[in-house]
């Protein structure tokens, strides 16, 4: 059983297949930050399999399999009617958006070139970002975040603290240096500002920030 986490990956294709289509089963968060979001919390299920859909129904609304008649201890995740309407207007627009993001993305790869010991997002032949996040990696992540602070830019980190290094985990026994790789990300990554109608001009900005940055010089 593959339950593909799609949270972030509205629209991206891997080996020509949409995220949410590769596995048994996807989830899909539409939380308002997201490139489909809705006005609110919200999220879906994606499955063609019609039993593992049943059962995933069946969780959605507190076990209910008819009026009053509870089969499991279930969860009240039913979508709001509203959030719905949004996500079904916003959906028209999405591959749109998504392409904007991806132009957006290229100029960064394009520009960023070279700079310090950036290193851009990767993207292999057989797949399509849609760029939810853009995120490079420095050594120098914490120092240049404070910089473009001081410089009215936003920036975030996805995400610092990796999974096994939450308290929530901690009855799994993992200790720092168990997963030196995810650590590395952890402490490296730095994502820039993006958005479908971020306008070039932003772009450059963000990026003479950067170099000045690098050229200021970096301990
Ligand atoms: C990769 C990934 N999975 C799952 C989630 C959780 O989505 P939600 O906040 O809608 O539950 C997120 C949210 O940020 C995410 O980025």
């Amino acid at each position: 059983m593959v339950l593909e986490d799609a949270c972030q990956a509205h629209g991206a294709i891997y080996k020509g297949k949409r995220a949410g289509s590769i596995g048994n089963a996807a989830a899909f968060s539409f939380y308002p930050g997201k490139n489909l979001g809705a006005y609110g919390e919200g999220g879906a299920c994606s499955t063609n399999d019609p039993t593992l859909a049943d059962r995933i129904e069946l969780y959605r609304a507190h076990g209910e399999i008819k009026r009053y008649h509870h089969e499991v201890v279930g969860f009240n995740y039913r979508l709001d009617g509203i959030q719905g309407a949004i996500l079904n207007v916003k959906l028209k627009h999405l591959d749109n958006w998504n392409e904007k993001r991806r132009n957006i993305a290229s100029m960064y790869n394009e520009m960023l070139k070279g700079i310090g010991d950036i290193i851009t997002p990767y993207e292999g032949d057989d797949r399509r970002g849609i760029y939810h996040i853009y995120a490079i990696r420095t050594k120098f992540r914490d120092a240049l975040r404070e910089f473009l602070t001081e410089n009215e830019i936003q920036s975030g980190i996805h995400y610092p603290i990796p999974i096994h290094l939450q308290n929530a985990y901690k009855y799994l026994g993992y200790k720092k240096g168990d997963f030196p790789i995810t650590e590395e990300q952890a402490e490296t990554t730095l994502s820039l500002p993006i958005y479908a109608e971020m306008p070039e001009s932003d772009v450059l900005r963000v990026v003479d920030t950067i170099k000045k940055f690098f050229n200021k010089g970096t301990k």
